[in-house]
């Protein structure tokens, strides 16, 4: 049976851009590949790279948990769990950071964005979050890794880490396949869509959707959207990014072509599109919002977080004490 991990760290709310380049891939190849275990985790360790509030960090952890099964995820198929629940993922991030070179963790363009924003308080863990990630991964030997495209850069990290250690201790790990979807993969900025749209972004909330907004605020944000004033509707994300955008939001959201959505409105306007793609959001997201309310504090989702815990406890576990035998660690 192949498996399929992937996590999603507690950093202000959850987007748009979460949801459809990562959890509703989730659901569709749950949905799909059948015969694939799913081991989905809140990435709570790589949170703590930046100064977090204790308190609200704490119930990101469960919005993000309920989120998950809100969206659609079997609880019976999918092993979820809290990164920080299961202490071997630390431990075999500190032994691949002995497997990592400083050089390549320089590279990281999500590291060196930082660097260029010239953020002073950069933390060492945050430097070496990749090695971190990268043993999220292969301490359940993932197969199949599905992401985002800004975790692209990570994901190829991580598949020379474990090369690396194959090749020097014999083989060992995994090597996993990134997966990264067709439509979705990189959902930008509402009003600047020259950046990614991001859950760390605070300054400017009406660049992204959250996936807790209500329908009123979703609407307003679709409806003052940046645009531009070439105002025909067309799929041209050299010239209409902001355009380019917004149908890839309708069309992953609706599960439709792109080129289907611009057939449709190509003899309408920018107003009449915004109102529909606002509509068609609402429509996704209410369900989700109204299951993750009853969700949250039920005893239900304690259930499904204490057997996920378990589960992937005891596969860490093994691993890791074949994996501290390999490299030479303790008495025998
Ligand atoms: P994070 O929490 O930033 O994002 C979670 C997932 O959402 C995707 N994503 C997006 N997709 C499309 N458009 C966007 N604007 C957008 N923003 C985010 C991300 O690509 C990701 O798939 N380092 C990871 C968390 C992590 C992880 C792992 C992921 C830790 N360990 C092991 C996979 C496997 C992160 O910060 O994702």
């Amino acid at each position: 049976m192949k498996r399929i991990v992937s996590g999603i760290k507690p950093t202000g709310s959850l987007t748009l851009g979460n949801y459809l380049g990562a959890i509703k891939q989730f659901v569709k190849l749950q949905q799909k590949m059948e015969d694939c275990e799913f081991f989905l985790f809140v990435a709570d360790m790589h949170a703590i790279t930046v100064r977090q509030n204790p308190a609200e960090l704490r119930k990101r952890i469960l919005d993000i948990a309920a989120m998950y099964i809100a969206c659609g995820l079997d609880k019976e198929k999918t092993v979820l769990y809290l990164q920080s629940e299961i202490p071997q993922n630390v431990e075999l991030g500190y032994i691949l950071q002995s497997n990592v070179y400083m050089g390549e963790l320089e590279r990281m363009t999500q590291f060196k964005d930082k660097i260029a924003k010239q953020e002073t308080s950069i933390t060492s863990s945050l430097f070496t979050y990749p090695a971190l990630m990268a043993a999220d991964i292969i301490l359940y030997d993932a197969d199949y890794v599905p992401v985002g495209d800004d975790q692209k850069q990570h994901l190829e990290l991580t598949r020379t880490i474990a090369n690396r250690f194959n090749n020097y201790y014999g083989d060992f790990f995994t090597v996993p396949e990134p997966l990264i979807p067709e439509v979705g993969a990189r959902i930008m900025d509402l009003q600047d869509p020259e950046k990614k749209m991001s859950k760390s972004d605070t300054a400017n909330p009406k660049g992204f959707i959250t996936l807790f907004d209500d329908s009123a605020t979703i609407r307003r944000k679709i409806n003052s959207a940046m645009t531009d004033s070439i105002g025909v509707i067309k799929f041209d994300p050299e010239n209409q990014k902001g355009l380019a955008n917004l149908l890839t939001i309708f069309a992953s959201i609706t599960d439709r072509d792109v080129l289907d959505i611009v057939n449709e409105y190509k003899d309408s306007n920018y107003k009449v599109f915004k109102e529909d793609l606002g509509n068609a959001i609402v429509e996704v997201l209410e369900p989700i919002q109204e299951k993750h309310k009853n969700l949250i504090k039920s005893q239900e989702l304690q259930d499904i977080l204490n057997k996920g815990r378990d589960i992937a406890s005891d596969y860490a576990f093994k691993k890791m004490r074949k994996c501290k035998r390999k490299v030479g660690l303790g008495r025998k």
